[in-house]
This record gives C-alpha cells, sequence and structure tokens, in this order.
C-alpha cells in the first residue's frame, strides 16, 4: 500500500473511485453526484487551493481525499477535508484513517492551521475532528445538518473562533451538496 499525492493522470480513475464507493453506499444517484463533484474539484480549482491524495494497492487506486481552501476574512490558512473514498472492498481496515493522518500531517507541514469537514462525528473523532457550531466558523453555505459540522486546530488544542464569513472554492459553492 503507497500513500501518494494525485496526478492529473490520475483525474478520471479517481472520479470512479469515488462514483462506485458512493453508489455502493448511498445509491447510484449520489455515487453520480460525489463523481461528478470530485471531477470538478480536480478540473476547476486553481493548485494553491487543492490538496489531494491517493492509496495504492499494486498500481490501482483504491482510496483518495480531497482538501479545497476554505478563504475566512482574517486570512487564516484553513482547509475543508472533503470527499473522502476507500474502495468498498479495503474498507474497516484502516486505510481511511491512515489516509486522513497522513494527508492532514502534510496539510501541517505545508503551514495550514486548520481544517473542517462535514460528515459523520463517529467516523471523524478518530481522526482528530471535533464538533464545532459556527459561533467558532461560519460554513460558507447554509448547513442543512449542522451537527455534523466539524473542525481540528493543526496548531493547538481546540480551534480559536474565527471571526466572519467563510467562502469555498468554486467546486462547492452549490446549496445541494451542504
Ligand atoms: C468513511 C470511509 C472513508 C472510512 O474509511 P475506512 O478505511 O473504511 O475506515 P477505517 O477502517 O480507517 O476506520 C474504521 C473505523 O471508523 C468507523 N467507521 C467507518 N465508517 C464509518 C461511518 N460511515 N460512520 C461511523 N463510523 C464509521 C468504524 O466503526 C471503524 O471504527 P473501529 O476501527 O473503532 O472499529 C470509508 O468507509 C468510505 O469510503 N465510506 C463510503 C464513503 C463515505 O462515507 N465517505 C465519507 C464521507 S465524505
Amino acid at each position: 500500500m503507497e500513500l501518494l499525492t494525485y496526478k492529473s493522470s490520475n483525474i478520471e480513475e479517481i472520479k470512479q473511485l469515488f462514483t462506485n464507493v458512493f453508489s455502493d453506499s448511498e445509491g447510484q444517484a449520489e455515487g453520480v453526484v460525489i463523481g461528478d463533484l470530485t471531477y470538478d474539484i480536480m478540473t476547476s480549482t486553481d493548485a494553491q487551493d487543492l490538496y489531494g491524495f491517493v492509496v495504492t494497492e499494486n498500481e490501482q487506486i483504491i482510496g483518495s481525499i480531497f482538501f479545497t481552501r476554505l478563504t475566512f476574512q482574517n486570512g487564516v490558512n484553513a482547509f475543508l477535508l472533503s470527499p473522502v473514498a476507500i474502495h468498498t472492498s479495503y474498507q474497516g481496515k484502516g486505510i481511511g484513517q491512515k489516509l486522513i493522518n497522513f494527508s492532514i500531517n502534510h496539510l501541517k507541514e505545508n503551514g495550514v492551521k486548520v481544517v473542517f469537514t462535514y460528515g459523520d462525528p463517529a467516523f471523524y473523532s478518530k481522526v482528530g475532528f471535533n464538533l464545532i457550531t459556527e459561533k467558532i466558523a461560519k460554513a460558507p453555505l447554509k448547513l442543512t445538518q449542522p451537527e455534523g459540522w466539524l473542525g481540528q486546530s493543526l496548531v493547538s488544542d481546540k480551534i480559536e473562533p474565527i471571526v466572519g464569513t467563510s467562502y469555498c472554492v468554486e467546486a462547492f459553492n452549490n446549496p445541494e451538496i451542504w
């Protein structure tokens, strides 16, 4: 198993991985939505606003994760983790946690101060995320499930409140995915 930064030659394979994994877990329609979202992230985001990683096994991509910039008025270096997927037949073996820890460490070494995500607290609490409210940091769009708004500081034990509005990259600027 290898953990690597993704390459532009991986784009189609990564899109297919997200489509397949989310079709298996959430149904085909959601699989297509997340596959398309991931494709948009990879093709429409400026390099300085994007980190993406893959896990490979025998040169096949079996997992992938993306982080895109969240811009706050105070200029804090912040990213949003979304989406992440591990090939269905490789789930539950610790690979997802390894991929998240590896990639968050990479962001930290590159000066990122805080990471947010929007998902299941039962899973993300295993890799350092805590529930937060929008008093700590505003989400860029209206949250349909505020109980899934999560964050972690990469520089201290807890996130200092960040004043003001946040802005996501274009691929996430869609109320239907929040
Ligand atoms: C969520 C996902 C990335 C986790 O990767 P993984 O390799 O399967 O997870 P790991 O083996 O590292 O960790 C599994 C642990 O997390 C828990 N877990 C995994 N998925 C979970 C979920 N959806 N909800 C709650 N807990 C979850 C397991 O109970 C397990 O805990 P344990 O080790 O204490 O038994 C992967 O299962 C996946 O791709 N799922 C479908 C797509 C998805 O939901 N993506 C995340 C939203 S963007």
